[in-house]
């Protein structure tokens, strides 16, 4: 298991990887997932501490609100694949949740998604987010996360991440391949990123119909006002500045939560490349993003 450190991607399973998220690898695989498990699928910075909050306080928030100021939002709900030196797995973790749901999350595309998930017919909720937001979060984010790769200058890691050499594999593959498997297993829930922001009454309503939950109006209001950014932000449970791998002088978890920060990241040729390379990978989908609002 890896100590906090830089490291250096690695080829795993024909993505780019780094090691404390393939470490404990065997036992992610073999997960075994309950029917009433529910799963939190996104690309890395889409958007999935975010959902996990939400689910957390849709879900426990009315029986244990002491959750939210006394449990971090990643011991709530594990990150699966996560092997960090010193701590427990994020299978360990996940094993030990004494709640029912168990909430967990993972950022492994849909190939090496374990396969119990799929015998047990789980819950899965997916968050998309458009590609140059995420490049951009993702940037921001591996400047502060000791555990990464240093990202070195933004038009480097730029042009890694549109040639789809990021941590978790090539973007587009990520969101495609869950879009596409919900064809056979409905049991997907498709949000996006710009959509939750955009409108994130409307949103939640639709994930509680995905979930068969009907909470009162209390309930509903004490998810949104608990998981309004700025809420999240201030919030020591939910901002990740108790993670002693996360350097906040460089950016903070909860950075900006906005759509179309990449128009003040990319230039007019950066843009172009990345227009480019996504009309040759995301032909033939129905897919779409919005890259404002
Ligand atoms: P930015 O870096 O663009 O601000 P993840 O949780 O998957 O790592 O994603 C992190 C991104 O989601 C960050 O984006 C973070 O600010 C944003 N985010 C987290 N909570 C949010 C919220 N309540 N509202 C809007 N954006 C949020």
């Amino acid at each position: 298991m890896q100590t906090l450190g830089r490291s250096n991607l690695i080829d795993f399973k024909g993505i780019s990887m780094i090691n404390i998220y393939c470490d404990n690898w065997e036992n992610y695989k073999n997960f075994q997932a309950r029917p009433d498990d529910v799963l939190i699928v996104s690309y890395p910075k889409a958007g999935s501490t975010w959902m996990s909050n939400i689910l957390d306080l849709l879900y426990f928030g009315n029986t244990a609100p002491e959750r939210q100021t006394s449990v971090e939002i990643f011991l709530r709900v594990p990150f699966l694949e996560a092997a960090f030196a010193g701590v427990p797995t994020g299978v360990e973790m996940a094993e030990k949740l004494s709640t029912r749901p168990r909430i967990m999350k993972t950022h492994y595309p849909v190939q090496l998604l374990p396969k119990s998930f799929w015998e047990q017919n789980c819950k899965i909720v997916y968050v998309a987010r458009n590609p140059k937001d995420n490049a951009v979060s993702f940037y921001h984010f591996d400047r502060a996360n000791m555990t990464a790769p240093h990202p070195g200058e933004w038009k480097d890691y730029l042009e890694n991440f549109i040639d789809g050499r990021s941590e978790f594999g090539p973007w587009y593959d990520h969101v495609r391949g869950y879009w596409e498997k919900k064809q056979t297993y409905s049991n997907i829930h498709y949000m996006f990123y710009e959509d939750m922001v955009g409108d994130t009454v409307r949103e939640f309503e639709g994930l509680c119909s995905f979930l068969g939950l009907s909470p009162s109006v209390e309930d509903r209001e004490r998810v949104i006002q608990g998981v309004h950014f700025e809420q999240m932000k201030q919030n020591k449970m939910t901002n990740y500045t108790t993670v002693p791998g996360f350097d906040t002088k460089e950016t903070t978890f909860m950075r900006k939560g906005k759509v179309g920060d990449w128009k003040n990241h990319f230039t007019v040729a950066q843009n172009e490349k990345l227009e480019e390379r996504y009309k040759q990978k995301m032909k033939n989908t129905t897919l779409q993003f919005r890259t404002e609002i």
